[in-house]
Order: structure tokens, then C-alpha cells, then sequence
């Protein structure tokens, strides 16, 4: 089995784009592999693929494939064709702002094209995947630095190296802490209803012989009661321009805990997670997943019939709430709207 620093959610090979399938983890390791642009987008809605970054990463390798077939429809009129492409990769998911980001970062390539459009965009897709990678062990340094004392945290969802290009921005953290004494022991909330806690950061843990031991959300507000974790280190989706935090349905209950028992609380995220067109989380859409997922487990039935369930795929951490910010340019510690806009000047 790969090495989970190593283990790539996306690859580019033989001109196909390649996902694993995260929906088979921990237990199939297997790779789909994608050569139109509609399959990707459902890849994404469909969770083959998840984590903001990845998302955006997956994204921009679907417009390489988008721009194949439309070269090939008319090598005259694909800019106007592409269009759509673009719209259906935008609606796949609502909540990562990667996947809106990543799309803009293909449209301005797209703009200035002539003639055989893929090697430039796959280029382009390439930078961008390459560039999540440097960006992920960059602030896993920088988050690693802000802990003191070796100590114990807990962490909600995945924000691994399958969520990123690699190697991930709150595991990223974990990673580079580790390596340097400084932390010791990941509790990881298990993350109803996908199970991204129990099924993947749990699994990417454990190859790393990283010390992992999941637990039901619910004992969060136990385990800092009882005085065991420190920190809180966690991903996001999309962060505002005042610094609200858009994050994995239950981080910000665990924000509002960390805050009441003196347990510090980190985001770490890419500049390309950030929205400065998005004033404060509540505009931030919010994603609302079909309740299947939560009336059941893994395809069995566990809810009594006839109750309805409300799916909430995110919610948003109120910026008093966080202590640091952590991005591949800085370092934000208690941030506010001036700082975010300081920190992302001239982006
Ligand atoms: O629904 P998911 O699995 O895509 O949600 C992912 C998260 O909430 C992650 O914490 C976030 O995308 C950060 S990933 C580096």
C-alpha cells in the first residue's frame, strides 16, 4: 500500500485524468480514470474526490479534457463551446471556493489561446497541482511552529494529502509536527456522514505510524473537558474576507468548545481557499447533501422509517472564534477583516 504522504488522489496519466476512488477507502484502493468533462464533474458532486483543494485540482484537469473535445468539435468556435463546460464543473459542489478559483485561474489561460489549446491548459493545470503540494508543506512548517509544547490535538474531516494535491493543509500541520516532536497523538472526530475521520484521516495516520484514535463527534466537548488536547487543527472550504471560516458540518461546534475550555484553534488553508468577495460566512453557500446520507450507512437503512433528516454539508466558524489562520503567506493570529486584506494584498 502507498506511503499516505505519498498517495496521490489525482494523477494525470496516459492523457486520462486518474481519480482514487475515496468512496472505497479505506479498504479498495483504486483508481477511476476520466477522459470527458461531464464524468469529472460528477466525480466531484458524487465524492469520488472531495477536500477544497482537490476539488479545484480535479477541476482544472476536466477543463484540459473540456478543451480536447470542443479543439476536436471546432477548432474555430471551442473558446464559445468550453463555456458550458466550465458552467457544469461550477455546479458540481457550491461550498469550496478551490473549485471556482481554479476554474478562473483556466478561463484566463483559455483567453489568451491560439491554435491547440491542451498543451497550455494541462501546463496550467500541472501549476496549479504542483503549486497545492509546495503551498500544503509550506504551512505545515508555519502551523507547526505555532505549537509550543508537544501536545495532543484533534482534528474533524480530512484535510490530508487526499483532500489536497498532497500531503494536506490541517494533516500537513499534523505531518510537520510530528516530525518535530511536537505533536504527539491525533484524535480524529470520525465525521458522520461520510466517515472522512474514520475512513481517511484515520488511514492516512496509521501508514505514517502517526498515533490516531477516532472518536464520535459527541466526545469532543469530553476529551478537552478532560484536558487532553491543545490545539484544534482543522481545514477549510472557504474563508470570507472578515476571516469567517467555511469548514466540514460540526467544526464549528467544536470552535465554540475549544473557545470555552482555553483549546486554541487553527485554520489552515491555501490563499486559494480565501474569498475576498465574500464579506462575512453568511454568504457563503452552504451546501445541502441528499438526507439518504444521513437515514443511512453505508447503503443500509439505520434511521426508522418515515423520519426526514437535514444534511447541512458545512457550517461557518465565526472569525472571533479562530486564534490563527494559517496560509502558504502567512500567518494570520487572531484575525480580523484588516488582516485577511493585509495578507492577501496584491493576490
Ligand atoms: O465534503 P468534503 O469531504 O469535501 O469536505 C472536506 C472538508 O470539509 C475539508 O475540511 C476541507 O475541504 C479542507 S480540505 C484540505
Amino acid at each position: 500500500m502507498p506511503h499516505a504522504d505519498t498517495v496521490q488522489a489525482i494523477r494525470w496519466e496516459n492523457k486520462q485524468l486518474q481519480l482514487l476512488d475515496q468512496r472505497l477507502l479505506p479498504h479498495k484502493t483504486v483508481y477511476l480514470e476520466f477522459d470527458g468533462v461531464v464524468v469529472v464533474a460528477e466525480a466531484i458532486r458524487d465524492m469520488v474526490v472531495r477536500g477544497a483543494p482537490a476539488i479545484g485540482i480535479t477541476a482544472a484537469y476536466g477543463v484540459v479534457l473540456a478543451a480536447r473535445a470542443r479543439f476536436a468539435e471546432s477548432s474555430a468556435n471551442w473558446k464559445a463551446l468550453i463555456e458550458a463546460d466550465l458552467q457544469t464543473l461550477a455546479q458540481s459542489r457550491p461550498t469550496a471556493v478551490n473549485l471556482f478559483w481554479a476554474i478562473e485561474c483556466m478561463r484566463e489561460v483559455i483567453t489568451g489561446l491560439q491554435g491547440d489549446p491542451e498543451p497550455a491548459l494541462l501546463a496550467e493545470a500541472k501549476k496549479i497541482h504542483s503549486n497545492d503540494i509546495a503551498a500544503c508543506r509550506c504551512m505545515g512548517e508555519r502551523g507547526a511552529a505555532l505549537i509550543e509544547q508537544p501536545c495532543a490535538i484533534l482534528t474533524h474531516c480530512n484535510a490530508g494529502a487526499l483532500a489536497t494535491g498532497g500531503y494536506g493543509t490541517a494533516l500537513g500541520v499534523v505531518r510537520a509536527g510530528f516530525s518535530a516532536g511536537k505533536i504527539t497523538h491525533v484524535y480524529a472526530d470520525e465525521t458522520r456522514p461520510w466517515m472522512q475521520g474514520a475512513r481517511l484521516t484515520a488511514w492516512e495516520m496509521v501508514q505514517e505510524n502517526i498515533p490516531v484514535t477516532l472518536q464520535v463527534e459527541g466526545a469532543a466537548a469530553h476529551l478537552m473537558q478532560q484536558g487532553k488536547i491543545d490545539w484544534v487543527i482543522v481545514g477549510s472550504d472557504r474563508i470570507a474576507a472578515n476571516g469567517d471560516v467555511a469548514n466540514k458540518i460540526g467544526t464549528y461546534g467544536l470552535a465554540i468548545l475549544a473557545r470555552y475550555h482555553g483549546v486554541k484553534f487553527m485554520v489552515v488553508a491555501p490563499t486559494s481557499t480565501v474569498d475576498m468577495n465574500i464579506v462575512c460566512g453568511e454568504d457563503i453557500p452552504i451546501e445541502q447533501r441528499s438526507a439518504d446520507e444521513v437515514l443511512s450507512l453505508a447503503g443500509q437503512s439505520t434511521a426508522a422509517a418515515g423520519a426526514t433528516a437535514w444534511n447541512p454539508a458545512f457550517d461557518v466558524t465565526p472569525v472571533a472564534l479562530v486564534d490563527a489562520i494559517v496560509t502558504e503567506r502567512d500567518v494570520v493570529l487572531a484575525p480580523n477583516k484588516e488582516k485577511m486584506a493585509a495578507m492577501m494584498e496584491n493576490i
